[in-house]
């Protein structure tokens, strides 16, 4: 039997292949494509949905990539930004691997530090190392000179974004 279908459900269609990345905060979804380095002028197939009403939290994002899968530094940078996220990748139209993002203690190779006399702005620089203090809302302090950064931060320092809101 057909499934039910009422105006309030989202009509998006499926994907043959890639990975969707469900439950992104409202608002976020662009800020992820761009973390991605997806703009769209090279080709990449994707479909992005912003403040669709979510079961779980009230409002979310969902961004479809069609033939792509994430590397495990990307899938942090995710993270870093919207927390709650959830990775499935698709093949054959089946979801073959679902998992929530998660991040590690400590973050390594990204991002940029915003103190610009930290050795890993230097002219010889160390490899940017974070602890992550707190995942919601976002905290996370330099390894090196202990400065600590915010999601507004993280956001400037991977992406054009000049700031966000919340
Ligand atoms: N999806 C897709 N293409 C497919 C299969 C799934 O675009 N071939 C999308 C669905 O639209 C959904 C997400 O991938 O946004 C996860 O699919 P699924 O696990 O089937 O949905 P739910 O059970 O609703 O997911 P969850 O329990 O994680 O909310
Ligand atoms: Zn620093």
């Amino acid at each position: 039997m057909a499934k039910k279908s009422n105006s309030s459900e989202l009509k998006v269609s499926k994907i043959k292949e890639g990975t969707v990345i469900d439950h992104v905060d409202a608002g976020m979804a662009l800020i992820v494509l761009e973390m991605l380095g997806i703009t769209g002028r090279e080709g990449t197939v994707a479909t992005l949905s912003m403040n669709v009403v979510s079961k779980k939290t009230g409002r979310k994002d969902i961004v479809k990539i069609e033939n792509r899968f994430l590397e495990y530094t990307e899938i942090n940078q995710i993270a870093l930004i919207s927390p709650n996220a959830t990775i499935n990748e698709i093949k054959n139209f089946t979801v073959v691997k679902k998992f929530d993002v998660q991040l590690p203690e400590v973050i390594v190779g990204f991002p940029k530090c915003i103190n610009p006399r930290c050795i890993t702005n230097a002219r010889e620089p160390q490899v940017q190392t974070y602890y992550v203090k707190s995942v919601d809302p976002l905290k996370i302090r330099c390894k090196y000179c202990n400065t600590n950064m915010d999601k507004n931060d993280v956001v400037k320092q991977l992406t054009k974004y000049s700031g966000i809101t919340k």
